[in-house]
């Protein structure tokens, strides 16, 4: 329908000969149906099981089990307490979802001299990974301050750092935005990574849903994975890792890991570009 109005449009704006007709309907056919076809699919999704199987052999594991008495690797909130515990019980033990080291990897692999965490929270992934300069958003002089920076990711702070970072992760900071804004969340993070470096970002899908409810409503969940595969594809970057994960329950099943899971080798020098595209 989009491509029949716009080939029409264009017909009659600017009264082209019959011939351009045809090459106007093929051109306007061919981008809308690339658009239509071109989702991002997975690429090197989270294995639970392999995961564990490699993780457990580290020292990192043995340093994460001496602090946590539960270590998931599954859906953090979905793992457990359905079958051995009560929720209550569940919420009582100290339980510490490793999945983002799976991902971390990726940029640990790389061995620069420091990584940054974006929306760092609690920062206690600094822990396991010393490099690692937290940036919090919270009030500085609050107990709920542990950054190692403090800075809020704005449309100034992404402007004041194109190209800056050499290693850089977000776990579920930078989604209070409608959903809309997607690919703009993305290619604002992107923007911010150094030429060649690695970054690893990490959604919620339901904080940007909830924030575009009116738009967003009518669509089944299939419609809006369709979406959000649609919206991350073509980003300039070569993905290590692309993964979405909306089942069994894509309204619980990330308040801490986040659905939508994106490790990019930034491979191009595209600077602020990204801020118009
Ligand atoms: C769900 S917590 C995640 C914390 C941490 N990344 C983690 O995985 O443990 C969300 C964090 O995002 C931070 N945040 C929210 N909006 C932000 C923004 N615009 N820029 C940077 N951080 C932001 C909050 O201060 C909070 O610490």
């Amino acid at each position: 329908m989009i491509t029949l109005c716009l080939c029409l449009a264009i017909q009659v704006d600017f009264r082209l000969p019959r011939s351009q007709w045809i090459l106007a309907w093929l051109f306007t056919t061919t981008f809308y149906q690339h658009k239509a076809n071109n989702m991002q699919p997975d690429i090197n999704r989270y294995n639970p099981e392999k995961f564990k199987n490699y993780f457990v052999t580290t020292e990192l594991y043995k340093k994460l089990q001496e602090d946590h008495k539960i270590l998931t690797f599954g859906h953090a909130l979905l793992d457990i307490y359905p079958t051995d515990m009560t929720t209550r019980q569940w919420m009582a033990h100290g339980n510490f979802s490793v999945i983002a080291f799976y991902y971390l990897e990726f940029l640990t692999n790389q061995n620069t001299s420091v990584i940054y965490d974006l929306g760092c929270g609690w920062n206690i992934f600094k822990k396991y990974i010393p490099n690692i300069i937290g940036i919090g958003e919270e009030n500085p002089k609050s107990q709920y301050y542990f950054g190692d920076i403090h800075g809020r990711v704005d449309q100034n702070y992404v402007q004041q750092h194109q190209n800056y970072f050499e290693s850089l992760f977000s776990i579920n900071a930078l989604h209070f935005r409608p959903l809309r804004e997607l690919r703009q969340i993305a290619l604002e993070f992107i923007s911010m990574m150094k030429p060649d470096s690695y970054g690893f970002l990490a959604l919620n899908l339901s904080r940007m849903y909830e924030r575009d409810y009116e738009k967003f409503k009518n669509y089944s969940q299939e419609e809006i994975e369709n979406f959000v595969r649609g919206e991350l594809s073509d980003l300039p970057v070569d993905y290590k890792v692309f993964e979405i994960n909306l089942t069994p329950t894509w309204q619980v099943d990330s308040v801490v890991d986040g659905n939508i899971r994106l490790v990019c080798h930034k491979t191009v020098n595209y600077g602020s570009l990204a801020l118009t595209l």
